[in-house]
């Protein structure tokens, strides 16, 4: 089963439904619908009117991020698993390399990932090096401490799907070869074997600049168990393209 899953960013507003209405219905008539699953994660103005909306159809709605204490506290602006789960989240992005940025630790991605998988949903953890640390060849030492600084072997393995996402990569139109590609998602699965003791590894995908044109590229590579699309998920045309090439 591979994944194609859909992050708008900061992106949309109520009548945006139409761009996931149209790629609900290719996929239901898709031949090859059977062989993936397609997820979108718009902002968490639009999670529960679309939530309802494509509850018990083909397309499943996720959020982006979520708070890092479950239920309900005294933090201004803030929004925990719990609550999302209430609203019809299913899915749950948890350290994208942006909020990283804004100061996410492994400790408070800890908790996210603990709480969202309390609550039921399958979480989408992301990692990935930057320009710097590729150059400086840490790429496999970034990734193992990104991996044991989060992961547990008592998390329920069946609802952690893995993103690998080169911070280079995102929104720049680079991409890594495909030596890289296969070095770094094997490293990242022995990494997860040996975290959960374990021959089956959660899913591990591949974002970064994911379009239409450069998935056949991709498509070549198995072990990628599917894709973390941002920019491309904004256009129900560019996203359903990505999905036909793929199986083209
Ligand atoms: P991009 O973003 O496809 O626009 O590079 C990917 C991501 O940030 O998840």
């Amino acid at each position: 089963m591979k994944y194609f899953i859909g992050n708008w960013k900061m992106f949309g507003v109520p009548k945006s439904i139409s761009i996931i209405n149209k790629i609900n219905f290719f996929v239901k008539k898709d031949k090859n619908r059977n062989k993936y699953r397609v997820v979108i994660t718009p902002p968490y103005t639009l999670i529960e009117t679309f939530a309802k909306y494509f509850k018990n159809k083909v397309v499943s709605i996720g959020a982006q991020n979520c708070f890092h204490k479950d239920l309900f506290s005294s933090n201004t602006g803030a929004i925990s698993p719990y609550m999302l789960k209430q609203i019809g989240s299913k899915f749950i992005i948890i350290g994208h390399s942006d909020n990283r940025s804004e100061g996410d630790s492994d400790q408070m991605l800890k908790n996210k990932l603990r709480f969202a998988l309390m609550n039921n949903m399958k979480v989408i953890f992301c990692i990935g090096e930057n320009k710097k640390q590729k150059k400086n060849k840490q790429t496999f030492s970034v990734l193992k401490k990104q991996l044991l600084g989060v992961l547990e072997k008592k998390f329920n393995k069946n609802n952690i799907i893995i993103a690998y996402e080169p911070i280079w990569s995102i929104g720049t139109g680079m991409i890594p070869g495909p030596n890289d590609l296969i070095k770094n998602t094997s490293f990242i699965k022995k990494m997860l074997k040996i975290i959960f003791n374990s021959k089956k590894t959660p899913p591990v995908l591949y974002g970064g600049s994911v379009d239409s044109g450069n998935i056949e590229q991709f498509s070549k590579i198995n072990i990628i168990d599917g894709f973390l699309i941002g920019g491309a998920s904004k256009s129900s045309k560019k996203f359903i393209d990505i999905i036909k090439n793929y199986y083209r």
